[in-house]
């Protein structure tokens, strides 16, 4: 039989590549129709080797939130580069992003640039230590703020000393956050906050406003700082901070993948309160003063800051998370569906109580075979480039999918998604 572009592709990785794929790009973890590579990409759509296109609900984990290969975002980009991009220093788009952060984010009174999710949390990390020289930092329990050593969810290669100051709370429980508090005593540096709880395999949840409120009074009575990490969410739930609706202002706010539209940058944000000690720490890195991923921000934040993406991408979601629950409904499927609208995780439950792992892994697959990437466990983006025409083929896809389950008694799930979900 012949082999699809896909297999011949995973192959050869195979051999190159430690595992063939690593990290959250391991589609070992998803249902196994799922393709590792893709072609193309534009808009709302990704196409495989094979020549199949998908309704791309995951849009990049994140990073795509108008559309791949948006025409002006890609422009200023192309542009930049045949100007000056990575050089001996930064050019004015460095200054002119700043200001743009501070003119979009309230808390905002400077900015620091960076390439991954990972850098922001980590320098904010650090400018947390710096801010009074004590070390315990709190982070809420199962929280995703990276791979680095500190953070990683999987700790192979990382000894116990690189988690050695961190204390875990309980996200939204006021008093397991006074208690974490009171843990850290005289070393409290400070409290890391994803703006909802975002976690992979388990209900999102909003935040609880009395949670967010204290974590910034207990911030101002112990001195130390307050981050909020709007790596995943940020401007998918708000054109400011995500805690900003909430009237929480935070010290340091993280960012990266949507902010440039999946151009490589990412960003430290912080108020005056922090901004000594932000300016105390040595970090760096040797692309992260090019040019044209800063140009693509800016041009994606005047789109943020002049569209009606937001209000768009919300009621898309609404549209999506109607019809699938009338979809289940009528097929009696037991749906979960959490998290803002336009950031949802879609799951399914047993009648009985728990996760149905089986029926989660088969409508994956079916909605992949039927033309929509689609994940069983970790949450979705809807992005401005969707339409409620796409949002309607995605519904087709699902009671399509409904419709042709396989038999769940024989369904394997994969191993390594089993391990992942144990506890869930
Ligand atoms: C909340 C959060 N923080 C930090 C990160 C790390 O970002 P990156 O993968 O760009 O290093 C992520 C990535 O998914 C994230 O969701």
């Amino acid at each position: 039989m012949d082999t699809t572009q896909n297999e011949q592709l995973r192959a050869r990785a195979q051999r190159v590549v430690p595992n063939g794929m690593y990290g959250h790009q391991a589609t070992s973890l998803l249902p196994s129709v799922t393709p590792q590579f893709f072609s193309r990409a534009k808009g709302a759509y990704l196409w495989d080797y094979d020549g199949n296109r998908f309704i791309d609900l995951m849009s990049a984990y994140g990073p795509n939130l108008f559309g791949y290969c948006h025409d002006e975002i890609d422009a200023a980009y192309i542009e930049q580069l045949k100007i000056i991009d990575g050089a001996t220093g930064p050019s004015a788009q460095f200054v002119e992003l700043a200001e743009s952060f501070v003119e979009t984010v309230t808390h905002a009174d400077w900015a620091m640039f960076c390439k991954n999710g990972t850098d922001a949390t980590t320098m904010a990390l650090m400018t947390c230590r710096a801010f009074r020289g004590k070390r315990k930092i709190l982070i809420a329990d199962g929280a995703y703020h990276g791979a680095a050593p500190w953070c990683t969810p999987i700790p192979v290669g990382v000894v116990d000393e690189d988690r050695a100051h961190f204390i875990y709370y309980q996200y939204n429980n006021v008093a397991s956050l006074e208690a974490a508090v009171a843990e850290a005593g005289d070393d409290f540096a400070g409290i890391f906050a994803t703006p909802h709880k975002h976690e992979v395999v388990y209900d999102q949840e909003a935040p609880d406003p009395a949670y967010a409120k204290a974590a910034r009074a207990l911030c101002d009575k112990h001195d130390g700082l307050l981050v909020v990490d709007d790596v995943r969410a940020g401007f998918r739930v708000d054109r400011d901070c995500s805690w900003h609706g909430l009237g929480v202002e935070p010290d340091l706010s993280s960012w990266g993948k949507a902010i440039a539209n999946g151009h490589p940058i990412s960003c430290m944000l912080g108020s005056n309160r922090a901004k000594e000690a932000a300016g105390s720490i040595f970090v760096t890195g040797s692309y992260w003063f090019a040019a044209a991923a800063m140009a693509a921000s800016l041009k994606t934040l005047e789109i943020i800051r002049g569209s009606d993406y937001l209000e768009r991408t919300a009621a898309m979601g609404d549209r999506l998370r109607h019809g699938l629950a009338k979809v289940a409904h009528e097929a009696s499927l037991p749906i979960s569906q959490t998290g803002p609208s336009q950031m949802p995780l879609i799951m399914f439950n047993k009648n009985e109580g728990g996760r149905d792992l089986a029926l989660t892994f088969a409508f994956a697959e079916g909605m992949v075979k039927n033309g929509v990437h689609f994940h069983p466990f970790h949450n979705m983006f809807v992005n401005a480039a969707m339409t409620d025409g796409d949002i309607d083929d995605i519904l087709t896809a699902a009671r399509a999918t409904a419709k042709s389950l396989p038999n769940l008694a024989t369904y394997e799930v994969n191993p390594i998604a089993q391990m992942a979900f144990a506890g869930a």
